[in-house]
């Protein structure tokens, strides 16, 4: 993703397959459909109430919370969640990301023009210049940011004092933010994919929000395939409703999920055909790993990036791809998904190759 793209938010990691793109339709979509309050807020049991915890302490306090880090794979909720932080805060939020923040005269204007108490949520928050950063980590503490007047030697710093007020950052790769900025977080909530339930409940809701009409069921079979992701579960339903319109009853059932989900390419694991090619290409074409990273990207003609936050996340925690000191390896989960016959037991993927925690960087190879 090139800054371009993120700048004119088109580009949307996790519309790699049914809706390339991501069109304004979709952004219309998303925030029709955004929970508004912590409490219409389905899922992330943990984060939540722990938001909710220091979101009331505040309250009770009359004074504004913590920094909030949110970090989490694309498309489960840490933009929703910013943004309810400040409805629950009854406060104005100030929207920028990562990379509009270019230089620290950028960061300052903002800072110095943030009112007592406001919201600034910064996306991306990895994706900040060096010296920004530096920036914010002194108003975050100290509330306090120096201008800095003329260049060269006669250049002065004039300190100015900042109102009181709350970062929330939101980022797809908590390992990336240097130690002294993530610190500056009082509070770091960890968004997990979300189970089958919780991705029902949300369709459920959306469904009637979308005035569709759904059985149990067709949504039970959209959330099993939305990949533990919301964004991923909005726009299988909304593919649903299409096909259900043009071909079917209208109704979200169990027989339109599964037509219109086998159209676009969603297998009946919720792979999609990104996640089954990263698999092809490990299991054809390199038997089965380990393999480095970029090597894997270029073999399916994607970013690493994009590789490394938006599908592996998903194909670890489901136990189809081990990241190992050498490489990525395919499991027998994923030969057998794939319909392929593993090698013979002297393959390098056999159980008892450690894995890595993905998230954090030490597990990077590349
Ligand atoms: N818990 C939830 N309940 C209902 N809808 C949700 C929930 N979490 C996310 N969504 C929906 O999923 C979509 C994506 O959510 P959001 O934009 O907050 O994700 P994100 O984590 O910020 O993604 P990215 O990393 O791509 O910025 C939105 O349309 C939102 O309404
Ligand atoms: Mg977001």
């Amino acid at each position: 993703m090139t800054d371009d793209a993120y700048e004119d938010s088109s580009i949307d990691a996790t519309a790699r397959v049914v809706d390339p793109g991501g069109t304004d339709d979709e952004r219309r979509f998303e925030a029709a459909l955004r929970p508004k309050r912590l409490a219409d807020f389905p899922g992330q049991p943990r984060v939540s109430s722990q938001l909710a915890l220091v979101l009331e302490a505040a309250r009770r306090r009359g004074a504004p919370p913590d920094h909030v880090l949110l970090s989490g794979p694309p498309g489960l909720g840490k933009t929703s969640l910013a943004m309810i932080i400040a409805a629950e805060l009854e406060q104005p939020i100030r929207i920028t990301s990562g990379p509009a923040i270019q230089h620290a005269g950028d960061l300052a204007a903002i800072l110095s023009s943030l009112a007592e108490g406001e919201v600034l949520f910064l996306d991306e928050i990895h994706r900040m210049a060096r010296p920004a950063e530096e920036m914010l980590y002194l108003a975050m503490e100290d509330f306090r940011v120096d201008i800095i007047v003329g260049k060269g030697p006669g250049a002065t710093a004039i300190p100015l004092q900042l109102p009181p007020f709350t970062v929330v950052g939101a980022t797809t790769r908590a390992g990336l933010l240097p130690a002294p900025l993530r610190d500056r977080f009082g509070f770091t909530g960890h968004l997990d994919y979300y189970s089958g339930a919780d991705l029902a409940t949300i369709l459920h809701r959306n469904a009637a929000l979308l005035d569709v009409e759904s059985t149990p069921d067709g949504i039970s079979e959209i959330a099993s395939r939305s990949r533990g992701t919301p964004r991923i579960a909005n726009r299988l339903l909304r593919r649903v409703r299409d096909y259900a319109q043009v071909h079917g009853t209208g109704v979200v059932d169990l027989d339109a999920a599964r037509t219109a989900l086998a159209l676009f390419d969603v297998d009946v694991s919720g792979l999609d055909r990104l996640d089954r090619g990263v698999l092809e290409a490990l299991c054809k074409r390199f038997a089965g790993g380990p393999v480095g990273l970029t090597t894997l990207a270029i073999a399916v003609g994607e970013e690493p990036d994009t590789v490394e936050t938006v599908v592996e996340p998903y194909l670890v925690r489901e136990g189809y791809l081990i990241r190992t000191p050498r490489g990525r390896a395919a499991s027998d989960k994923a030969w057998e998904h794939l319909g392929l016959a593993p090698p013979e037991p002297t393959a390098p993927t056999s159980a008892g190759t450690p894995t890595l925690p993905f998230g954090s960087d030490e597990g990077r190879f590349g």
